[in-house]
């Protein structure tokens, strides 16, 4: 089996769905359920036996060591993060605790147990980090996109702590020869993701009658990748990247993010029109700008395409489609999402704290 960190939230969920759909092998889930993790994401694999759910901490390293003991998983993939940057101005204490403390029990669990390893188990034993183009900093409008060897400049405390924890991982790759595998993705966006970030923020506002809110003048670029695709390259890089190899995963589809709100309106109009006949553009608001706002961001995924023949499969418009389709099909679950009730079926199953 695999084990996959994070798995009930907005990328780890699609991954394991994926996972389990394409290639079948059974999932350990290991998840400490924050705000962000939601187990409805995992509704249509209820009862599925190839799917293992434990609620924990990648930093609690005796919990880790027990699950590697038992289950032996051939690989992790580390989903596990505190990933909104607005959070980690207003609270950065827990992004350094997961992102970087966490990643760093999490890799000597690992390394004690690889250790222990022989034959087979320790040279086909793969761990693979699922990190951010952010850690990259920001670019001019004028600079060629990130490519590998880009230096490390990131701005934000979360980018500052996924950048943390990918030289980690570099390290135990390089000094205990540690089998790690590197990815740096952009923006996602699909079902099951958290409406704090601004895709499905935008959507469910425009529904609910409210401003949508956009920093500054609106004009920075972030690169999208829809959430399937992003799901199908780590499992390539899984199946066949090089070792101690970083591959850079994105859509090639740089937009600023007024064009986004604005392709997001212009689909609701079509699929669910406003009552009045208004435009949701109308609702569009200029709000104060985030502070270390990154003015661009823009990936050359040409590496991953040469080495391992990956390519994004939707593009901006169909994905975004299927997206808004998606949350217009899901009314409850962004429903249980934004009332916080699906806090209330977690504490039912697993009470106030604790695994
Ligand atoms: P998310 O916030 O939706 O989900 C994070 C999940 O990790 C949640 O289920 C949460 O409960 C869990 N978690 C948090 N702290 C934990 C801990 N200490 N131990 C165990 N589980 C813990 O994040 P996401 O958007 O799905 O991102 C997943 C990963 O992908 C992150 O590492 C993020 O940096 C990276 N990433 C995200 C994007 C993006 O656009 N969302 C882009 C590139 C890379
Ligand atoms: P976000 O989805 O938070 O992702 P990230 O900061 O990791 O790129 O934000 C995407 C872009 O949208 C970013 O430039 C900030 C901007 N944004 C807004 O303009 N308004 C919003 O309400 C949000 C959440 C983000």
């Amino acid at each position: 089996m695999i084990l996959v960190t994070g798995g009930a939230g907005f990328i780890g969920s699609n991954y394991v769905l994926d996972w389990l759909e394409t290639v079948g092998e059974p999932v350990l889930n290991l998840d400490k359920l924050t705000y962000a993790g939601n187990l409805a994401n995992l509704k249509e694999i209820e009862g599925d036996d190839r799917h293992r759910f434990v609620r924990g901490d990648i930093g609690d390293s005796a919990l880790v060591e027990r699950l590697l003991a038992r289950y032996r998983p051939r690989a992790v993939v580390n989903f596990a993060a505190e990933s909104h940057v607005d959070r980690s101005i207003h609270g950065p204490e827990d992004f350094i605790q997961t992102n970087v403390v966490g990643t760093f029990r999490l890799l000597e669990a690992l390394r004690v147990h690889w250790d222990t390893l022989a034959g087979e188990e320790r040279d086909g034993f793969r761990f693979l980090q699922v990190s951010t183009d952010e850690v990259y900093g920001s670019l001019a409008v004028d600079e060629p996109p990130f490519v590998e060897s880009r230096r490390y400049e990131p701005n934000s405390p979360y980018s500052a702590s996924k950048a943390a924890s990918d030289h980690l991982v570099r390290a135990y790759g390089q000094t205990y020869g540690l089998p790690v595998l590197t990815t740096n993705c952009s923006n996602n966006y699909g079902p099951y993701h958290f409406p704090e970030k601004l895709i499905p923020l935008v959507i469910h506002h425009a529904l609910a009658g409210k401003p949508l809110p956009i920093y500054g003048d609106g004009r920075q670029v972030r690169d999208w990748l829809y959430v399937g695709d992003h799901c199908r390259a780590i499992r390539r890089v899984l199946e066949a990247g090089r070792l101690g190899e970083t591959y850079n995963i994105g859509g090639w589809n740089e937009k600023t993010n007024l064009e986004v709100v604005e392709a997001l309106c212009a689909l609701l109009d079509e699929l669910q029109p406003r009552s009045d006949g208004e435009s949701y553009r109308s609702q569009i608001t200029f709000v104060k700008d985030r502070p270390g706002h990154d003015r661009r961001y823009a990936i050359d995924a040409g590496k991953i395409e040469r080495e391992l023949g990956w390519r994004p499969a939707e593009t901006f418009a169909t994905g975004l489609r299927k997206t808004v389709k998606w949350y217009l099909d899901h009314a409850e679950w962004v429903a249980d999402v934004t009332s916080g009730a699906y806090r209330d079926w977690t504490k039912m199953h697993y009470g106030q704290g604790g695994v």
